[in-house]
């Protein structure tokens, strides 16, 4: 309860100090793109980072196709759209989100990759930004250590595609403060809308480690010629309810990064449940990737 207007002032003015206005997210793929466009439909000014500035125009033209398509399927409308890219400015150079008070990175699940970046972010970033990794298996603490604020390093764990899933899988790594947990909860619940799941540190965390396992086994049954990539899509979405069978997930999360995560558990778990089906690491040398690059377990004429 409000008793006078200096209560209501100083309410209102601790509101907007916890309020961010711009963020950055580095690395412009599938998930990048997802909370680019997240979070600038939510009024925040967005700069969005790749290796260089070619690959963040293309990166923002994905994007705004995206958008287009969305718009064919009356979920997205031409203002909405325009709205949301007047926000969105592209940078090939990290030291362009250095004032942000929070940057998500985004980029190739990757340890060696992340891992430089985070030194990098480090030394360019003012030194109370927040820095927040979306990996999905790999060691936030070991990240958090390439850094001189492991306090201030946290995971958010979106999923894929991120304008549509209200969940987020918040990740405290070893040294992860309250504050920075409370800031990126308040940033995650009250500006973007999602629903927060508090993870501790663990490969794969929760929604990644569950749904793995069954995905890799959708892939041995595919190869072992028991049904078809529709039929056992089918089987499972009637079956038990799923809105997306476990190929057509993969294929949207992308066959490379689902490769990655499996390796990732399997190196780090140990268990044989996430040894790659070998069909699997076949359709990624032979470049098949999922929707990204147009064919996976299906074919997604218009992505090409
Ligand atoms: P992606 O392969 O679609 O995109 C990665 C992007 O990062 C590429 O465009 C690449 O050029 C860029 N990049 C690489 N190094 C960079 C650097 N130093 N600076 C700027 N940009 C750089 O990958 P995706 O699928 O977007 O995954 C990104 C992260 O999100 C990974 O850690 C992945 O595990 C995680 N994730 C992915 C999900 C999915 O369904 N695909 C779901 C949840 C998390």
């Amino acid at each position: 309860m409000i008793h006078s207007l200096d209560e209501l002032k100083t309410k209102q003015s601790t509101q907007e100090n916890k309020f961010i206005p711009q963020i950055a997210v580095i690395g412009g793929g599938i998930m990048g793109q997802g909370i680019a466009q997240t979070a600038s439909s939510n009024g925040i000014e967005v700069i969005l980072v790749e290796k260089n500035e070619k690959l963040a125009e293309v990166a923002l033209k994905h994007l705004e196709s995206s958008m287009n398509q969305e718009i064919e399927r009356w979920s997205l409308t031409i203002g909405e759209k325009k709205s949301i890219m007047s926000r969105i400015k592209t940078t090939g150079k990290i030291e362009d989100a250095a004032h942000c008070p929070i940057i998500i990175e985004a980029i190739n699940e990757d340890f060696g990759l992340k891992k430089r970046l985070f030194h990098l972010l480090d030394q360019a970033c003012d030194p109370s930004t927040v820095i927040v990794s979306n990996t999905s298996t790999l060691n936030l603490t070991k990240l958090a250590d390439e850094t001189n604020r492991p306090d201030r390093v946290i995971g958010m764990h979106f999923l894929n595609p991120v304008p549509k899933i209200p969940l987020v899988e918040l990740i405290r790594a070893m040294k992860t403060s309250d504050e920075t947990f409370t800031m990126v909860k308040e940033f995650a619940e009250n500006q973007l809308g999602k629903k927060v799941v508090e993870v501790f540190e663990y490969p794969g965390f929760v929604t990644t480690r569950v749904i793995i396992p069954m995905i890799n086994e959708a892939m041995q049954v595919f190869s072992e010629g028991i049904a078809t990539a529709e039929g056992i899509d089918t089987a499972m979405k009637l079956g038990y309810g799923f809105q997306t069978g476990p190929l057509a997930l993969a294929d949207m999360m992308g066959l490379d990064d689902v490769l990655m995560w499996m390796e990732q558990l399997w190196q780090q778990l140990g268990e044989p449940k996430f040894r790659p089906a070998p069909v699997l690491r076949r359709m990624v040398r032979e470049g098949k990737l999922g929707k990204k690059s147009g064919e996976g377990f299906f074919k997604y004429e218009e992505e090409k």
